[in-house]
């Protein structure tokens, strides 16, 4: 108690904080981060103004230029923390098998001796900001609130795009109420009189969950998973325990509402491996032949899904912003993602423009022959011009640069998306990203069928997971990076969830969610994708939609079942039955191999690999040599 801060620790607590437990454990970490004070963020417009004016006045942020981007900024980070960390991610469960093999894991009383000499007075000349936070609307039964304490203001100003962030928090918290207790550090103390840098972080990073105690740790990173705690950490790793304890699922999934002419609406979650687009699909705008079809987005990276006695499955987007991936984003691409970020932004490694705005590779190509910029400045603040970049390569905007903005600057923003309830589920989307093998769409015969091709998606890697582009790797239910806890005994939840569906379905006679793969990504033999994609999936949704509806015949094949040319609207798009039978072609002997591989992933997964799973396969390959 003699180190000032825990003098003035009590008076900083604002009166309207009432829960003991939160109490004792902030003070709890005070003592041991030692930041030279502590805020309580209390979520205000005021404080956000404030504390970007601090990262503007501390060279963290640019403030944009006014007139084209208002109240709009750029942090440009240090260039070795530009992307989640998941080499240095762990689950540290009490036994290494509850963390499974596509985890990382420590023993928890070792991973805490670990971290208690690096915590150790790791906020020393800083700021410890107590940022409250709900994951989903504050109150909602599908709802859980967060603290995080963070030495970031950055993280503070992101946690209040990204979350329902602020003092309303603790009226939801009350004086028992329950929170997962978040601590993150960029590990960069300063000495007496020592002089900032513009993006303090540490070469050695940690990003640690213990999923028994729901606690989550984080070290050395200030960028994006690895630091605003609500995404990734807690809304996937820690919530995914939370949902196979108590019933329900915490998925990597945007949740779009799709309203078709006659104003009858359906719901969709769909799970894609990071930066496979699903911003752009929760966004996406139906195009030419789609008159009075409308698709609204509801959320665009995870979905909080708790079953209903009916046996329907509701749905939370438990964000409240979107930190989306910029490279890429243009008006043809995306023009609600666009729109939403022309002001009331922050955006992190993307370029400066000679005129105060942004600019990233891929803005210029939604018009023909639209000219690259002169002159920038590059994510490190190095001068860009067409030229250096030809000669070489030099990127202008990091291609994990983020933006971060909130859901209500999004003009397809779905009513319900705040909505306590959430929204009833029609279907589920697993989308990898295959350049073979793999068709356009299939629907699954089964909830079990569903749930294999979900454990064996496979998709080529891109930036967001690495900085590194173009590996194949399997993603189960694009869940790799991000299931808390032994990846079969989460495939056994998503079964078992299943069972218990179909049973209250067979009393209400509700029926139970469709669940399709989707891959955009099939390549022709000149290399290119031969799908349009972007607005243009809107064709596949409406089939999917059709299916729901049991208006249309489907297909069978040796995977599921597949629409055939005529069954998706083509009005407006020139695409030949040739090129569709490119996109949907099944070649055996690629199954073959692919097979193979399920094989490998089954092999690591070994431990409570459901046998219902190697027993789909085991149909399939039966399939396969008829
Ligand atoms: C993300 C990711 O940032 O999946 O959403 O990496
Ligand atoms: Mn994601």
């Amino acid at each position: 108690m003699n180190h000032p801060v825990m003098q003035g620790l009590a008076q900083s607590t604002p009166s309207y904080v009432k829960n003991a437990r939160l109490i004792a454990w902030v003070a709890d970490m005070a003592a041991l981060c030692k930041p030279d004070n502590v805020y309580w963020c209390d979520g205000s417009d005021a404080e956000y103004q404030r504390l970007c004016q601090q990262l503007v006045d501390a060279g963290t942020f640019k403030k944009l230029n006014e007139a084209k981007r208002p109240n709009s900024f750029l942090a440009q980070s240090d260039p070795t923390d530009v992307a989640r960390v998941e080499d240095r991610t762990y689950i540290c469960s009490a036994k290494k098998e509850d963390a499974g093999p596509t985890n990382n894991w420590m023993a928890p009383s070792e991973m805490r001796s670990t971290l208690q000499p690096l915590f150790d007075g790791c906020m020393a000349g800083r700021t410890m900001y107590v940022v409250p936070f709900s994951m989903g609307p504050l109150g909602s039964p599908i709802a859980h609130i967060g603290i995080e304490l963070s030495d970031s203001p950055y993280v503070a100003v992101n946690m209040k795009i990204m979350t329902r962030m602020g003092k309303s928090v603790f009226d939801v918290l009350g004086v028992e109420g329950e929170f997962v207790p978040c601590v993150h550090t960029v590990g960069a103390p300063l000495a007496a009189g020592q002089q900032d840098v513009k993006w303090p972080c540490n070469k050695t990073k940690y990003i640690v969950h213990y999923p028994e105690t729901r606690e989550i740790w984080s070290y050395g990173s200030g960028y994006g998973g690895n630091a605003l705690l609500g995404k990734k950490c807690f809304a996937l790793r820690i919530a995914s325990n939370m949902g196979r304890d108590e019933g329900w699922l915490a998925e990597h999934m945007l949740i779009l509402g799709v309203t078709n002419p006659q104003g009858k609406k359906y719901h969709v979650a769909a799970a894609f491996p990071s930066a496979c687009g699903k911003t752009n699909f929760s966004m996406l705008v139906p195009p030419a032949g789609f008159d009075g079809w409308r698709v609204t987005t509801i959320g665009d990276d995870i979905a909080w899904i708790k079953p209903a006695a009916d046996g329907r499955l509701y749905a939370i987007n438990p964000e409240a912003g979107y930190f989306g991936v910029a490279p890429g984003t243009n008006m043809l691409t995306n023009p609600n993602c666009m729109l939403s970020l022309r002001s009331d932004t922050i955006f992190t490694n993307v370029a400066l423009t000679d005129d105060g705005d942004v600019w990233w590779e891929g803005m210029e190509q939604d018009a023909p022959g639209k000219a690259l910029p002169a002159h920038l400045i590059d994510w490190q603040g190095r001068d860009w011009t067409p030229q250096i970049a030809k000669e070489t390569g030099a990127k202008a905007a990091h291609p994990n640069a983020r933006f971060t903005v909130a859901a209500i600057n999004n003009p397809a923003l779905d009513s319900a998306w705040d909505d306590p309830k959430g929204v009833a589920i029609d279907a589920f989307i697993f989308g990898g990203r295959r350049s073979t093998t793999v068709p356009l769409v299939t629907e699954a015969r089964n909830w079990v069928e569903g749930v294999y091709m979900a454990a064996t998606m496979g998709s080529e890697t891109t930036a967001a997971a690495t900085g590194q582009a173009g590996v194949v790797r399997r993603d189960p239910f694009a869940m790799l990076p991000f299931a808390g806890y032994n990846m079969s005994d989460y495939f056994q939840h998503w079964l078992d969830l299943g069972e218990k569906l179909a049973q209250s379905c067979s009393k209400s006679g509700a029926a139970l969610p469709k669940i399709y793969t989707t891959n955009w990504f099939r390549k022709g033999d000149d290399g290119k994708f031969v799908w349009p994609g972007y607005g243009e999936n809107m064709r596949v949704l409406k089939w999917m939609i059709d299916r729901v509806e049991g208006s249309i015949q489907g297909h069978e094949h040796i995977t599921g079942v597949s629409p055939a040319y005529n069954d998706l609207n083509w009005t407006g798009l020139d695409f030949s039955a040739e090129q569709f039978n490119t996109v949907t072609s099944m070649d055996k002997a690629a199954w073959l191999k692919e097979l193979a591989l399920h094989t490998e992933l089954f092999q690591q997964l070994a431990h409570n690999l459901p046998k219902e799973l190697s027993e789909t396969r085991a149909a399939l390959e039966k399939r396969l040599a008829a």
